[in-house]
C-alpha cells in the first residue's frame, strides 16, 4: 500500500519553514530531504527490516505501512500545526529512505531524534509527542512507542545519588519509547549544588548511551528552553531539532473545539458556534501567557457537555437523536457561566 502524506489534507511537500530549527548537528542532511509529492511515494517489496528495531520482529510491510498512514493521519487531524507536521513528516521520510540506502549497501545517517518543543501550556506538545512515538514504533524506529512524561520531581532526589537512582530509573521506563521532560529547565535553576545537575549529567550519559530506542523531548516555554540549552553545552549538542507551538488563533481554537465535539459526536448549533466565537474572541492575545490554549477549550466543552445533559434530563420530553448531539448556545453559555474567573498566569522570575 502507498502511504500517501498529507499534510491539511493535501498532499505534503516538503518545504522549509523558519520555526523549524536544525543546527549542524541535525539529522536532516539536505540531501536527504524528501522529494514533493507525495513524500513518500509507493513503497515495493516486503516487509522493511528498520533502523534501531533489532528487538521488534519486523511486521508485515503492509500492514506496517497501514499503521504508519493511520499515525500520520491521527497527526493530520491536528488543526493547525503546520510545521511541526511538516518536520515529522520529514522525519519519517528521513527514517524510511535511511532503511532503503541501508538495504542498497549506502551510508545511512543515524537517527537523532532527541528534540524540544517549545510553547505555552495547551498548545499541543504533550499530544504531538504521543503521536510521534507511535509513529516511530510503527516505523520499527522505537520498539514500544509509548510516553513516559515526567517533571523534576520524578527525576530530582532528596540527598547523594538518589537523583541518580531516580533518573535512571525514569529512562528505564522510557526505553523503546519518548522520555519526555516538562519545564526541563527548572533541573538548572538550583544552581550549582542542586541535585537537578546531577539529573542532567545522567540524562546526557544515557543519550548517548540508548540513542538507539530512546528519544528524548524536553518541552516547555521557549525563552526557559533556550536558557537551559545554553547553560550546558553537552546537553545542546544532542538535541538537534527545535520546534516551536505557537499559541492557537482564535479561529483554531474554534476549529479545536469542533473537533472535539465531533469526536464525541456532539455538534454546535448555529447560535452556540456564535457564542463560542465571541468568547474565544475576548480571550488575551496570542503570545501571552496566559493567552487562551486548547486545553481552556476542552475543559469548556466538558463543562458544556455536561450541562446539555441536565437540561436534557430536566428537560419535558425524551430527547430525540438530534437533541442528543446539539450543544446549544445556552449550554454553552452556561458552561461559560461555571468557568470562575481567569486563571491567574504562573509567576516567573
Ligand atoms: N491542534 C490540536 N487539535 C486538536 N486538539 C488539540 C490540538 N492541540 C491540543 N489539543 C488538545 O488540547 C488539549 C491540551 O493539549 P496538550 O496536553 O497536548 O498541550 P501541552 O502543550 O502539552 O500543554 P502543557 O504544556 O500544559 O502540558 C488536549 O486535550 C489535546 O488533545
Ligand atoms: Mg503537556
Amino acid at each position: 500500500m502507498a502511504v500517501r502524506l498529507t499534510l491539511n489534507g493535501r498532499p505534503y511537500t516538503s518545504r522549509h519553514n523558519n520555526s523549524i530549527h536544525h543546527d549542524r548537528h541535525g539529522p536532516l542532511p539536505a540531501r536527504a530531504q524528501p522529494a514533493g509529492p507525495p513524500a513518500a511515494g509507493p513503497v515495493r517489496g516486503g516487509p522493511v527490516p528498520l533502523p534501531g528495531a533489532r528487538d521488534v520482529e519486523a511486521p508485515e510491510g503492509g500492514d506496517r505501512r497501514r499503521r504508519v498512514a493511520a499515525a500520520l493521519a491521527e497527526l493530520d487531524h491536528l488543526v493547525g500545526l503546520g510545521h511541526v507536521k511538516a518536520l515529522i513528516y520529514e522525519l519519517h521520510a528521513f527514517a524510511e529512505i535511511q532503511q532503503r540506502r541501508r538495504e542498497a549497501n549506502l551510508a545511512a545517517e543515524p537517527l537523532v531524534m532527541h528534540m524540544t518543543f517549545r510553547g505555552n501550556p495547551g498548545t499541543g506538545k504533550t499530544t504531538v509527542a504521543r503521536i510521534l512515538a507511535r509513529i516511530l514504533k510503527e516505523m520499527g524506529v522505537l520498539s514500544r512507542g509509548h510516553l513516559v512524561e515526567v517533571e523534576r520531581a520524578d527525576l530530582v532526589g532528596e540527598y547523594i545519588g538518589h537523583t541518580a537512582q531516580k533518573t535512571r530509573s525514569q529512562i528505564q521506563k522510557a526505553l523503546g519509547g519518548v522520555l519526555f521532560i516538562d519545564e526541563a529547565y527548572s533541573l538548572a535553576r538550583g544552581g550549582e549544588k542542586d541535585f537537578g545537575r546531577e539529573a542532567i549529567d545522567t540524562l546526557v550519559r544515557a543519550l548517548e548511551q540508548h540513542r538507539e530506542n530512546l528519544v528524548c523531548i524536553l518541552a516547555g516555554y521557549r525563552a526557559e528552553m533556550e536558557w537551559f540549552l545554553l547553560q550546558n553545552p553537552g546537553l545542546r549538542s544532542r538535541f538537534p531539532i527545535h520546534l516551536d507551538f505557537p499559541d492557537y488563533t482564535h479561529d483554531e481554537l474554534l476549529a479545536i473545539a469542533e473537533v472535539m465535539l465531533a469526536r464525541r459526536q456532539y455538534r454546535l448549533t448555529a447560535d452556540a458556534r456564535a457564542r463560542l466565537a465571541a468568547y474565544l474572541r475576548d480571550l488575551p492575545e496570542r503570545g501571552r501567557r496566559d493567552a487562551g490554549n486548547a486545553r481552556t477549550v476542552r475543559n469548556l466543552i466538558e463543562r458544556a457537555l455536561r450541562r446539555q445533559a441536565v437540561r436534557l434530563v430536566q428537560g419535558p420530553y425524551q430527547p430525540g437523536r438530534e437533541e442528543l448531539m446539539a450543544i446549544t448556545a445556552a449550554d454553552v453559555e452556561a458552561a461559560l457561566r461555571d468557568e470562575g474567573p481567569p486563571a491567574q498566569p504562573p509567576l516567573y522570575n
